[in-house]
């Protein structure tokens, strides 16, 4: 994905996460952005399509939306390390470890900033 297209997309996930209170095509717009977000450092993007990915593209999984800065904020403020936590431990529908049993904690940090908005 060239910067440009990654520039727009991320300012339409803005846009759409705006949206306090989200309609079904707002939800659906955001799961669509969100399967076209992907880390930009060649390992971390490995280690995303096939562990967090397959969940947190997903509205109906319950999981925030990868760009999905609305549902993440609330999320992000408890902490990194109580993120951190969530993932090694489980939590609600996530399993221990979110599919991905030989990532680091460094490698865990950066999949949430990059779910959480960043890169
Ligand atoms: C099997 C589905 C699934 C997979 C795979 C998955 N997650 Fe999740 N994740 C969820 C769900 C569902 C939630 C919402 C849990 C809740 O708050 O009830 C969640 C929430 C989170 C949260 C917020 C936890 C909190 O305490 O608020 C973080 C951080 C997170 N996931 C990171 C990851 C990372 C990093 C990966 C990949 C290594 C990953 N997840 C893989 C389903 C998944």
């Amino acid at each position: 994905m060239d910067r440009m297209l990654t520039f727009s997309v991320l300012v339409a996930v803005m846009l759409l996460s705006a949206c306090q209170d989200k309609t079904p095509e707002a939800t659906r717009q955001l799961q669509a952005v969100s399967q076209q977000l992907v880390p930009m450092n060649a390992e971390l993007a490995a280690r995303y399509q096939r562990s967090c990915r397959s969940c947190h593209t997903i509205a109906a999984t319950g999981a925030p939306l990868t760009g999905d800065v609305v549902a993440w904020t609330p999320r992000m403020e408890r902490g990194m390390p109580a993120m951190i936590d969530s993932v090694i431990n489980g939590a609600g529908g996530m399993p221990p470890l979110g599919m991905c049993m030989d990532c680091s904690e460094e490698q865990f940090e950066a999949l949430i900033r990059f779910m959480a908005g960043g890169q």
